[in-house]
C-alpha cells in the first residue's frame, strides 16, 4: 500500500511543502520571504504574518505539482521546533486543523533532525546511496552548528555545537562589517572564488572536544578591518575578494578539524553534511578532498535541500509513519532545541 506523506515547514522565513510518497519526493515548494532584505535580518512578527499568507497556497501548489489529491494523504508530518515561535505556530496550527479535519494522523519533526535526514529524500528519477548508521553529520546553519552521530533516522546524538555563534551567523554577520547584502553566506561564497585564501590570517579558536566557536573570529575579523580602514578607508572595497576568500577558508577550517577529529576517534567512515551553510562550495570542496584522503564516503545534499524544505520534514515524518509515532493535538510548537525529544 502506498503511504502518502505530506510535509509542512515553517520554523524561520521559508514556507515549505512537500508531498513524498514511500519516500520518494513528489514536490516540494517553497515560498521565500523577500521583506526581511530590506532590514538586514529576519523579522519575527513579519516572518509569521507572510507564513500565514503563504501557507494554504503553497500547500495547494505542492498537492498540484505532485499531482496528488488531499484525499490521499495519509499523514501531515510538521516542524515543532526549533525556530521562531510565531513562525512554528502558522505551520504546527495547519498541520493540526488539517489531520482533525481528514482524520489523519500527524508526525511532529525536530527541524535538525530533518536536515539530517535530506540526505534519505529518494528522488523519482534516481535512487541514491544513503549514509549507513551510524554515521556523522556536521549540521550547520544560521542558527546550528553540530557535529550529530546519527544512531538511526530517530536518534541523534549532539558529540559537539557551538558554544557560542553558528557558522552561518560568522558569515552572516562579517558580511554585515564589510557592508554586503543579507544573507552573508551565498555573497562571501561567491566573492571568495576571485580572491586569495591564504592572503590574510584570522583567530582560530581552541575549543575542548568537539565543540565549535565562532565568536571569536567574528571579533578579530573586526578589529582587523577597524584597523585597516583607519590606514586606508579604501581598504575593504580593494581587497574584498581577498577578505571573503581567507574568511572562508578560516571557517572551513575550523569546521573540519573538529569533523576529522570526530570520525578518526569514532572511526566512522561515513560522513555527511547539513544545513544552510552546506552549500558553500569551500566546505563542500573540503569534504570531498578530506573524504578521498581518509576513505571517507560522503555525502552532500543537493542545494535545494540545504536551505529550509519541507522535503526533509516529510521524510523525517514519513519514519515516523512507520512506526507509528504519532502527535497528540496537545502538541505544541517548541522555540528551543533543549526542550525537544
Ligand atoms: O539552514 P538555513 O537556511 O537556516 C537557518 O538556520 O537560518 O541556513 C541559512 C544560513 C545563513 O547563515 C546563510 O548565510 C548560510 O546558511 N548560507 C551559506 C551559503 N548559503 C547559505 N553560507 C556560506 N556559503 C553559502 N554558499
Amino acid at each position: 500500500m502506498d503511504i502518502t506523506i505530506l510535509g509542512i515547514e515553517s520554523s524561520c522565513d521559508d514556507t515549505s511543502a512537500a508531498v513524498l510518497r514511500n519516500g520518494v519526493l513528489l514536490s516540494n515548494v517553497i515560498a521565500g520571504q523577500e521583506i526581511h532584505r530590506t532590514y538586514g535580518g529576519v523579522i519575527p512578527e513579519l516572518a509569521s504574518r507572510a507564513h500565514q499568507q503563504n501557507i494554504v497556497p503553497v500547500v495547494d501548489v505542492a498537492l498540484k505539482k505532485a499531482g496528488v489529491t488531499m484525499d490521499e494523504i495519509d499523514g501531515v508530518a510538521f516542524t515543532r521546533g526549533p525556530g521562531l515561535l510565531g513562525s512554528l505556530i502558522v505551520g504546527v496550527s495547519f498541520a493540526k486543523g488539517l489531520a482533525l479535519a481528514r482524520d489523519i494522523p500527524m508526525m511532529e519533526v525536530n527541524h535538525l533532525y530533518g536536515h539530517v535526514l535530506s540526505h534519505f529524500i529518494d528522488l523519482p528519477d534516481r535512487k541514491l546511496p544513503h549514509p549507513r548508521f551510524p554515521f556523522l553529520c556536521l549540521l550547520v546553519s544560521g542558527g546550528n552548528s553540530q557535529i550529530l552521530l546519527v544512531k538511526s533516522p530517530k536518534e541523534m546524538e549532539i558529540i559537539g555545537e557551538t558554544i557560542d555563534d553558528a557558522a552561518g551567523e560568522a558569515f552572516d554577520k562579517c558580511a554585515k562589517v564589510m557592508g554586503l547584502p543579507y544573507p552573508g553566506g551565498p555573497v562571501i561564497d561567491r566573492l571568495a572564488q576571485e580572491g586569495d585564501p591564504k592572503r590574510f590570517k584570522f583567530a582560530k579558536p581552541a575549543v575542548d572536544g568537539y565543540d565549535y566557536s565562532f565568536s571569536g573570529l567574528k571579533t578579530s575579523f573586526l578589529y582587523f578591518l577597524r584597523d585597516r580602514m583607519a590606514e586606508n578607508p579604501d581598504f575593504i572595497e580593494e581587497n574584498k575578494a581577498d577578505l571573503c576568500a581567507s574568511l572562508q577558508a578560516t571557517v572551513v577550517d575550523i569546521l573540519m578539524n573538529k569533523l576529522i577529529r570526530a570520525a578518526r576517534n569514532l572511526d566512522i567512515e561515513d560522513i555527511a553534511v547539513a544545513g544552510g551553510v552546506s552549500a558553500n562550495s569551500g566546505l563542500r570542496g573540503a569534504i570531498v578532498r578530506e573524504g578521498k584522503k581518509r576513505g571517507w564516503n560522503t555525502f552532500l545534499p543537493e542545494l535545494r535541500f540545504t536551505t529550509d524544505n519541507a522535503a526533509m520534514i516529510a521524510v523525517a515524518g514519513y519514519y515516523k509513519y512507520l512506526d507509528n509515532d504519532f502527535a497528540t493535538m496537545e502538541t505544541a510548537p517548541e522555540a528551543r532545541l533543549q526542550n525537544l525529544k
